[in-house]
C-alpha cells in the first residue's frame, strides 16, 4: 500500500494515534469574545476531525489575561471557559478515533494588549509591538508557571487527550529560552538549564496533577533567525533537557515577529519550489538521535505525500504535521488516504496570516477559486 508509514499508527506517550498526520496549531481567530468557544469555533475542529488526520493541536490557547493575544482567541485560564472547551473536545471525539491537544500558551514579549502591560523575562523592545515588556520578578515567573499548570489541568479535566506547550515562535515561553530576550540573573536565566526551568516546572506540575497518561508536549524553538537570537547548537542541549525531563513529544520551530521582514518568514516560510519544502527537517535530523522515547513532530512546509511517507520510514520523524495545508484542505489526510497523491493545493502565499489577523481565519486562494467557479457556473446556467 501506498503511504503505509503515513497511515500506520502511532504513539505520544500512552496515547495511541491511528495515523502520523498532526494538524500543527493554528490560530484562527474565531472564538467567542473574549476566548469562548462557539460554534464556528467547533466547526473548524468537527471538519479536521472528519478530514481524517489523527491528532489536531488546538490554536495557541491563553493561560492567563495578561498573555491573551486577542479577545476572539481561546482561553482557559479560569473554570468559566471549561464549558465550551469540553463541548469542542466531545464533539471531535464524536469522530471516536480522533485524538485532541490543546496548545498553552502565552503572548510574553509580544503582547500588545489594551488593559496589560506585556511581561518577559527581561525588558528587551519589541520591534513588532513597538513596546518594551516589564521584566517579571522570579516570584512572578512562579505564578505564571502555576497558571500553565492550573490551564493543563483545565485541559485534562475537559477531555483532551494530551497538551502542547507553545515554546516557539518569541512568545512567552520561548523568551526564556533566547539569549536576546532573556537576561535574567536568577533560576529563571543564565545556564540552558535555567533558561529550560521554566519548561521543567510546567511539565513536572502537570504530571504530579494528572499522572502518566496524559501526553505533555511541546512546540519547541529551535532557531531564532536574528543576530544574538537561540542557534540550534544550544536548542539541542534543550532538547536533551525536555527529553531527560519525560516531554512526550517535541515539534521543533523557529523564528517568529522578531525575524519577520516585510514578508512573512519562519514560521511559516513562503514555499515556492519543492526545494523549499520540509524546511526543518534538518533540525529534525540533527535532534532524532537525542529523543529516546520521545516523539518528533516535524513542521514547516510539507505538501509532498510520498516525501512525508518517506521521512517516517527513514525515521527522520514520527510524525508530520501541517498547518496551511489543512486551512485550505481540512479533508487532505482522507485526500491521500483515498489514493489522490497531489500535493497539497496550499501555495503557502500566507495570506491566510493577514486574514487572522482582523476576521476569523480562511484560505484566500481557496475563497477566490470558489467565487470564480460560483461566477462560471452563474454563466452557464443563464446561457
Ligand atoms: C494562520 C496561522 C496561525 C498560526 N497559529 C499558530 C499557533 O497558534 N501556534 C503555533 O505554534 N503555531 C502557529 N502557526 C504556525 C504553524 O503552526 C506552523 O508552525 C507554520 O505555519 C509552518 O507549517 P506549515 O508550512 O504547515 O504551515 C500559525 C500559522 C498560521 C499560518
Amino acid at each position: 500500500m501506498e503511504l503505509e508509514n503515513l497511515f500506520s499508527p502511532g504513539k505520544i506517550g500512552n496515547v495511541q494515534i491511528k495515523n502520523r498526520l498532526v494538524r500543527s496549531a493554528t490560530h484562527e481567530r474565531s472564538s467567542e469574545k473574549y476566548g469562548y468557544v462557539g460554534d464556528a469555533h467547533v466547526k473548524i475542529y468537527t471538519d479536521l476531525a472528519e478530514g481524517g488526520v489523527g491528532l489536531i493541536v488546538t490554536g495557541f490557547t491563553a493561560v492567563d489575561p495578561g498573555g491573551h493575544g486577542s479577545p476572539f482567541q481561546v482561553a482557559l485560564f479560569d473554570d468559566s471557559f471549561t464549558v465550551g472547551q469540553k463541548k469542542l473536545v466531545d464533539a471531535v471525539h464524536e469522530y471516536s478515533d480522533v485524538k485532541i491537544a490543546t496548545q498553552l500558551g502565552h503572548t510574553g514579549r509580544l503582547g500588545k494588549h489594551a488593559k496589560y502591560q506585556p511581561v518577559a523575562p527581561s525588558p528587551v523592545y519589541a520591534k513588532s509591538t513597538k513596546l518594551t515588556p516589564r521584566e517579571l520578578k522570579t516570584e512572578e515567573v512562579k505564578e505564571l508557571i502555576k497558571k500553565f499548570i492550573e490551564a493543563g489541568c483545565r485541559a485534562y479535566e475537559c477531555g483532551y487527550d494530551m497538551v502542547q506547550l507553545h515554546g516557539a515562535h518569541g512568545y512567552f515561553l520561548s523568551n526564556f529560552l533566547s539569549p536576546f530576550s532573556n537576561k535574567r540573573t536568577d533560576e529563571f536565566g543564565g545556564s540552558v538549564e535555567n533558561k529550560s526551568r521554566i519548561f521543567i516546572d510546567i511539565y513536572n506540575g502537570i504530571r504530579d496533577e494528572v499522572g502518566k497518561n496524559f501526553p505533555i508536549m511541546v512546540k519547541l524553538q529551535t532557531q531564532d533567525f536574528i543576530p544574538e537570537g537561540l542557534e540550534l547548537e544550544e536548542a539541542i542541549k534543550i532538547v536533551k533537557i525536555l527529553v531527560d525531563a519525560g516531554f512526550d513529544a517535541i515539534e521543533p520551530s523557529g523564528g517568529g515577529a522578531e525575524a519577520m521582514g516585510a514578508r512573512m518568514q519562519y514560521p511559516s516560510l513562503v514555499v515556492k519550489k519543492p526545494e523549499d519544502e520540509n524546511y526543518f527537517l534538518p533540525t529534525a535530523i540533527q535532534m532524532k538521535p537525542h529523543m529516546k522515547d520521545s516523539a518528533l513532530i516535524l513542521i514547516g512546509g510539507i505538501k509532498n505525500p510520498i516525501l512525508a511517507d518517506k521521512i517516517i520510514k527513514d525515521k527522520n520523524a514520527d510524525f508530520i504535521a501541517m498547518s496551511r495545508p489543512l486551512i485550505y484542505e481540512p479533508d487532505l489526510p482522507n485526500r491521500w488516504k483515498n489514493g489522490d497523491l497531489s500535493p497539497a493545493k496550499c501555495k503557502s502565499c500566507n495570506s491566510c496570516y493577514w486574514v487572522m489577523l482582523s476576521e476569523p481565519l480562511y484560505c484566500v486562494v481557496k475563497k477566490k477559486r470558489l467565487r470564480r467557479e460560483q461566477k462560471l457556473r452563474q454563466k452557464e446556467e443563464t446561457n
